[in-house]
């Protein structure tokens, strides 16, 4: 009998893949990857067995997520056209290479996912199994079976006796992790809609709330964060913790419209509290210590590196390469930045470095200035030489 790891995320979609995938002859090995999503429950593995499965695989991946993920995408200043921070983008490629390893564990010789046909996921999921195992055969029920509608397979579940929770469905599509939740679907398909609140899953009381303002402080040591208000914390516990007060303050969503891979457009709200924190202060850090040439010529990096992880692009050379280069330009994004958190918003209101290239007497307008203004001159006749008529 052929065998499959099918990405399992407890689901409706994927539950009802563990039943298909069996009647076509596969041994299904249902595989949950842990990367903060609170769905590995007991009642999801449950499912997954009373559904067909031979075996269910739990990964614990929020670490590794955080660390060879989440911080090189910060370092790049990864935002997707300019707004979308990514978190759905970049636990496609971790999930699918603990897939591969999963299947070659298990002497597996197919993978298989839940990804629909028309979106971005699938070709992450893809490009990974491919980049890392191309011998593997993918399978994708969703893009290919005959249900025309939820109900459908609502009815095909019960038929087979498969526990699903249709009560707790919200009527939207919700990908989480501990970068970020995406929200599609429902009324949000149409674009001039404003979102609901229950569209917010981290945010929604901030409607509600007025807080007063709070500043905190975030120490970075070459790119990376490590301290939260004096205290040295854990990757995982410093972007929880970041969620949980930008959270509370509303910070972190996004209404966009976006463009797929696929060639479509459309409309999401995220929600990334920490990660719209994080990558504003240390955005603000580089421009402290990188001189102004290196800092231009990574805003390109940036976005490139972004396009990279929009487009399922992790595991190539070229993520690689830029990884170096990335790397090189944070050995000084080391210092301390203030944020004020106040409601929807925050702002940076202080920073410093050991490494910082700001000059008070350079740039002040008072006694202590070390400027010498007549040089000005000379290097503004040279500069326009080529243009003077
Ligand atoms: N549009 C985002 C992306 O392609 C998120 C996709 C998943 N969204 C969701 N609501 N299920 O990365």
């Amino acid at each position: 009998m052929k065998k499959v790891v099918l990405a399992y995320s407890g689901g409706l979609d994927t539950s009802v893949a563990i039943k298909w995938l069996k009647d076509r002859g596969y041994e299904v090995v249902a595989y949950m990857a842990d990367v903060g999503q609170e769905k590995t429950t007991k009642a999801a593995i449950t499912r997954a067995k009373v559904a067909g499965a031979a075996k269910v695989v739990v990964r614990d991946l929020k670490l590794r997520f955080a660390t060879e993920y989440i911080w090189p995408a910060l370092k790049a200043g990864a935002v997707y056209e300019g707004r979308y921070t990514l978190a759905t983008a970049l636990s496609r490629p971790i999930i699918a290479a603990e897939q591969v390893k999963v299947a070659h564990e298990e002497r597996a010789t197919a993978v298989a996912h839940g990804c629909t046909g028309k979106g971005n996921d699938q070709v992450r999921f893809e490009v990974t199994t491919q980049a890392l195992d191309s011998s593997l055969e993918i399978l994708a029920p969703v893009r290919e079976w005959e249900f025309r509608s939820r109900e459908e397979e609502i009815r095909y579940a019960e038929k087979h006796g498969i526990p699903i929770d249709v009560s707790k469905k919200s009527p939207f599509s919700i990908d989480k992790n501990i970068w970020g939740v995406s929200v599609e679907a429902g009324v949000l398909e149409n674009p001039d809609h404003e979102p609901p609140r229950e569209a917010f899953q981290w945010t929604r009381g901030a409607d509600e709330r007025n807080p007063k303002d709070r500043v905190i402080e975030i120490g970075f040591e070459k790119g990376v964060p490590v301290w939260l208000n004096g205290r040295r914390k854990g990757p995982l516990e410093l972007i929880a913790e970041l969620n949980t007060a930008g959270a509370y303050y509303g910070i972190g969503r996004m209404d966009m419209i976006e463009n797929r891979l696929v060639g479509i457009k459309s409309r999401e709200t995220y929600e990334a509290p920490a990660a719209t924190i994080l990558l504003q202060a240390h955005k603000d850090l580089e421009a402290l210590v990188l001189d102004r040439e290196m800092l231009h010529y990574k805003e390109g990096i940036a976005q490139k590196y972004a396009d990279l992880i929009y487009y399922g692009l992790w595991f190539t050379p070229l993520r690689k390469a830029l990884d170096a280069f990335i790397s090189e330009t944070q050995r000084n994004v080391t210092g301390t930045v203030r944020v004020r958190l106040r409601k929807y918003s925050s702002h940076v209101v202080g920073r410093r470095s050991p490494h910082s290239l700001y000059r008070e007497t350079l740039a002040t307008y008072g006694s202590k200035d070390t400027f010498d203004q007549k040089l000005s001159k000379g290097f503004i006749d040279l500069w326009a030489l080529p243009y003077r008529k």
